[in-house]
This record gives C-alpha cells, structure tokens and sequence, in this order.
C-alpha cells in the first residue's frame, strides 16, 4: 500500500525498511535498478545527514551485487547489471525474521515489534538541547545481541554478522549529533517503518 497517493508502493519482497523509503520517496524504482544507480542514491542521501556521513560506494556495491543471491553467476549478472529490489525477500541478506522482526514476511508493520524499539532507548539531548526517545551505538547493539538471542533456533551464524550492517549504518546515516554523542530518533525510526519516510531535515536538502 502507498504511504499516501503520490508516493509510489513498495513491493512486499522488499525487506529493507531503508530501501523501501528510497523507492517511496522516488528515489529508486520498485523493481530493478542498476548497481551504479543503487550506489549513487544510497551515498547522495547519506549526504544529507547530519555530519554529512560518507558512506563507502564500493561497500555498498558489494552488498547490493549479493543481494539476490550468492551463487558466482547470480553474483556476476547483479554486478554487470542490476539488483531486483522487489526480490530481495528469501536471498541471501534475509534473515527470514531473526532480525527485528518489525516487518512481517508480507512486509506489514508489526505493532508490538515496533513498538519494543522503546524498551532499548532511552532520552537523549538533541543539538538544539531537546529531549527525545533515542538509540545509540551501544542501545543498538543490546537491540541486535537481543534479536539473535531471540532466533536461536531458526537463525544462521552470518545474521548477527549482517546486523552490523544493517542498524549501525542507519545510524551513521540517519543519526542525530545530540550533545552526548549520535542517536537515532525512535520517532524518525518509527517513520521510517510506518510512512517510508526519510527525516524531512534530509529529504529538503535532496531537492
Ligand atoms: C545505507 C544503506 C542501508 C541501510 C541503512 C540499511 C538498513 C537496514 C535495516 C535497519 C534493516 C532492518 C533490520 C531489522 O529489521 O532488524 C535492513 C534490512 C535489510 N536490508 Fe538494508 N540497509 C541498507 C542497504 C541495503 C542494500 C543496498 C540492500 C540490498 C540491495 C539491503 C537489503 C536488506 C535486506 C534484504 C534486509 C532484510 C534483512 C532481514 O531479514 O532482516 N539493504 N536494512
């Protein structure tokens, strides 16, 4: 379902709640896009961070050209050409619900998934010296160490690895610089599940 009646939907087999705000926002189409393409969008908008956080193109490329699948050949077409964004769901980066758990196989929000962000944060100061529900790096990390533990028993050894990839880079991108150190905001992260919304402070500065 689109977020409201200009934003284009999203395919539920995309289970990237970051993706998923790219393709809502326009910036990247629902189905195939080309690795260059991919890259380009995902470090333009990373850009508009606070800070203005530098993520590495060639990083990002080689999630990407996995993405779909890790035999050499699937790998080799991803390089060369594209990514299917809507065929994301059941390859390799999935971790088939040992992550969060926040989007359900149809990619629908799960309420109560959500809603548990909060029990790992915790109130931090904004720049402007405001008050916030917020994640750090370490609030994170017991998040992820939490989401594991959780799985045990229908989880691969490579999904608390992914996590790292997966989290701690929305907060190098997403994050705030409050005045004891970077956080994301739990309202913005909620955003970004429920509305497939990047933070406004972004989005204005892409136009
Ligand atoms: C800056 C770039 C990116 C950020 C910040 C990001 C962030 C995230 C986050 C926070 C999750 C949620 C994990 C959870 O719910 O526990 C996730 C999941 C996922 N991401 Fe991304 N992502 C990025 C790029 C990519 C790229 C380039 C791909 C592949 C083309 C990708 C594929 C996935 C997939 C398949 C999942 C689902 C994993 C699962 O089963 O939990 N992401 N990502």
């Amino acid at each position: 379902m689109p977020t409201n009646s200009k934003s284009p939907a999203v395919s539920s087999n995309n289970p990237c709640p970051f993706l998923r705000a790219l393709v809502s926002e326009g910036l990247l189409p629902d189905d195939v896009a080309s690795l260059g393409q991919v890259t380009d969008v995902i470090t333009r908008v990373a850009k508009t961070g606070d800070g203005q956080p530098n993520l590495p193109g060639a990083a990002i490329r080689a999630i990407a050209a996995g993405a779909n699948g890790l035999n050499p050949l699937q790998v080799v077409r991803n390089a060369k050409d594209s990514v299917q964004l809507n065929a994301l769901r059941n390859g390799p980066l999935d971790k088939k619900g040992a992550g969060s758990g926040i989007l359900d196989t149809e990619a629908n929000v799960v309420k109560a998934k959500l809603d548990r962000l909060d029990e790992f944060a915790s109130e931090k100061l904004s720049a402007s010296g405001e008050s916030e529900r917020g994640l750090d790096l370490s609030e994170l990390v017991h998040m992820m160490n939490e989401n594991f533990k959780r799985a045990a028993g229908r989880r691969r050894v490579i999904d608390r690895f992914l996590m790292d990839g997966e989290w701690p880079i929305l907060l190098k991108v997403m994050g705030k610089s409050g005045k004891n150190g970077r956080y994301l905001s739990v309202d913005e992260v909620r955003q970004l599940f429920l509305k497939r919304k990047l933070p406004e402070r972004m989005v204005s500065q892409l136009a």
